[in-house]
């Protein structure tokens, strides 16, 4: 399973990057907008951070197919081609994936909270398409009930598009998802981190080093004995 940032702070991507084996970063308007800076400004810099062949996710935000459209234009013209393009999984939408499709653009279906976007955006020519979990369970369903329903709907259709899934609070919800071989997430820094955010695990990582200094000195390690 691909793991993504869902982020748009580059302290914060920047942090993660150094520790951990990430495959790209998602943003949404929401996320841009709490930054408080200029788009592509802070896109720009994400891009050069990551690099062209990494992945990066950004929203069109108009609501008309010509709309959409033009918007996902212009994000090729300054992240590159190879950006993906979220389209919102509404009836125009659905046209607008068709349109960019036809132009080999790659685009990620969002804002999905049911297995019939979901079909729908496979069938328009989506890459991914985006099942928001958490959101789902605040509205009384099971988020990752709907990812696996979207998983098989593609596997017994034989449809290509994958699932970037989106909107977790929490690691379990990721790894529910990596058992059922869903294709990527999307997670924020912060729960990223709490994947190993484990007394268990420090605690047992502090005894060896305890025990090896005791053996060999304070301050040792392997390198300098
Ligand atoms: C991704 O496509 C979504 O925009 C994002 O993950 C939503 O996350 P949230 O529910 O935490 O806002």
């Amino acid at each position: 399973m691909k793991l993504l940032i869902d982020d748009a702070h580059i302290d914060l991507i920047k942090n993660i990057y150094r520790y951990y084996p990430i495959d790209g970063v998602t943003t949404n308007p929401t996320i841009l907008a709490k930054g408080g800076r200029a788009p592509f400004e802070v896109l720009k810099e994400i891009r050069e951070f990551i690099g062209e062949e990494a992945e990066l996710h950004v929203q069109a935000v108009a609501g008309t197919t010509e709309g959409m459209i033009e918007d996902a234009h212009k994000i090729q013209s300054e992240l590159g081609k190879n950006t993906f393009v979220k389209i919102p999984s509404i009836p125009t939408g659905f046209k607008a994936m068709q349109i960019l499709k036809g132009e080999e653009a790659n685009i990620t279906a969002t804002a999905i909270y049911t297995p019939m976007q979901a079909y729908l955006a496979a069938k328009s020519g989506a890459d991914y398409v985006a099942p928001y979990i958490n959101r789902i369970d605040n509205m009384g369903f099971n988020g990752i009930q709907v990812a696996k329903e979207i998983q098989d709907i593609f596997r017994s259709n034989g449809y290509e598009t994958q699932i970037l899934a989106a909107s977790f609070k929490n690691s379990q919800q990721v790894l529910e998802l990596c058992q059922y071989g869903i294709g990527a997430s999307t997670v924020a820094p912060d729960v990223i981190e709490a994947f190993v955010k484990n007394v268990a695990i420090d605690s047992a990582v502090a005894a060896f080093v305890k025990d090896f200094e005791e053996l060999c000195g304070e301050g040792k390690t392997m390198a300098n004995l």
